[in-house]
């Protein structure tokens, strides 16, 4: 009993110091386009180096470039982290971040300092992930079905109704998709095959990260997916695989931007720069996410995706991640794909 009030009275104290410290050092609002976990240990440990009290809000890529925008008059945002990259460089060119050029950029691989660069400093690259497929091995077994391994194998009429996308409005995976497929076929050559695919699909899921925990739990045979999402599947024992398309694939270059009219700027940048150290990007797979990080000296976890096995096209960053493209590609989808019956 009196062990019980001690510690709740240290608890108490801590609280009270932590509440006294968080006062002095401020706070400041991000919002999270990875999942929730990675969301949640990237704000406590932040708050516990720096003392600042970090509000988080879960929102999809293309959801959070949504709610910039409706923001923008009165920015309650002051970092947007992760999330496809795509998105990120139409809010640069929306003037709806700022330019900011870290000094850690140099520590950075190429392509994060790329997307930075390309955005004029406005976004960085925080981590890679390649596109694949994802799918329950049980379930194959049982439908005595072949697993997919190239874009085409997905159309077989055998997987109708086996198969889960995310909707591009509000996903970036689902753009990546769309965007990789188009660089791939040619433009109306990919909405032949999206129209193809939409028979097969039995669900576009709000959440890009949605379609792969379906397939882990055995309520959808096959999802369209980042590679990197199935480890943490995999570590709470689903039977899910992956497999990256035979065609060639894309990959995403998830980014981090600073809000323009931010309330807590310097806090902001603080977070920033903590967010691109080895150690921060370490807490990925900490959270049981295993995309591949974008400082060079981040040490790798052997789940993270082997870049050097996977066919790549060459993602063209600056077209897909033109706000007019993206706005047209979603549309046409809208129009041409997602209204047919299935
Ligand atoms: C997951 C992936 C991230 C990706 C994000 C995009 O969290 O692990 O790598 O950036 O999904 O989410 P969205 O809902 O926009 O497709």
């Amino acid at each position: 009993m009196k062990k019980t009030h001690r510690s709740l009275a240290a608890l108490a104290l801590a609280a009270g110091a932590s509440l006294a410290q968080a006062q002095s050092a401020g706070q400041l609002n991000v919002v999270c386009s990875v999942q929730d976990e990675w969301c949640s240990l990237m704000s406590t440990t932040f708050t516990r180096s720096s003392g600042i009290k970090v509000n988080v809000l879960k929102r999809g890529s293309g959801e959070a470039l949504a709610q910039l925008i409706a923001e923008r008059a009165n920015p309650k945002t002051d970092v947007w982290f992760g999330g496809t990259g795509d998105p990120h460089l139409q809010a640069a060119e929306q003037d709806l971040t700022v330019a900011y050029k870290s000094p850690s950029l140099p520590q950075l691989h190429p392509w994060a300092q790329a997307q930075a660069e390309q955005s004029g400093w406005r976004t960085v690259g925080v981590y890679s992930g390649p596109l694949g497929f994802a799918f329950n091995t049980e379930l194959l077994a049982k439908k005595k079905l072949a697993a997919p391994k190239c874009w085409k194998d997905l159309l077989a009429p055998t997987l109708k109704g086996e198969v889960q996308v995310a909707n591009p409005a509000s996903s970036g995976t689902a753009y990546t998709m769309i965007a990789t497929i188009v660089q791939l076929m040619g433009e109306d050559k990919a909405f032949e095959y999206l129209k193809g695919l939409h028979a097969n699909v039995s669900q576009y899921t709000r959440s890009g990260t949605g379609p792969i925990k379906a397939a882990a739990r055995g309520e959808t045979t096959v999802s369209i997916s980042f590679v990197h999402d199935a480890p943490g599947e995999q570590m709470q024992g689903f039977p899910i695989a992956t497999a990256t398309p035979c065609e060639g694939t894309g990959a995403e270059i998830g980014s981090m931007s600073i809000v323009k009219g931010a309330r807590n700027l310097d806090n902001a940048k603080k977070f920033y720069e903590w967010a691109l150290t080895p150690a921060a990007q370490q807490l990925g797979v900490a959270a049981k996410q295993f995309q591949l990080p974008s400082n060079k000296t981040t040490p790798l976890d052997s789940r993270i995706p082997d870049f050097r096995t996977i066919k790549f096209i060459h993602y063209d960053y600056a077209k897909y991640g033109q706000s007019a493209e993206r706005k047209r590609l979603i549309e046409r989808w809208e129009r041409e794909v997602n209204s047919l019956p299935r």
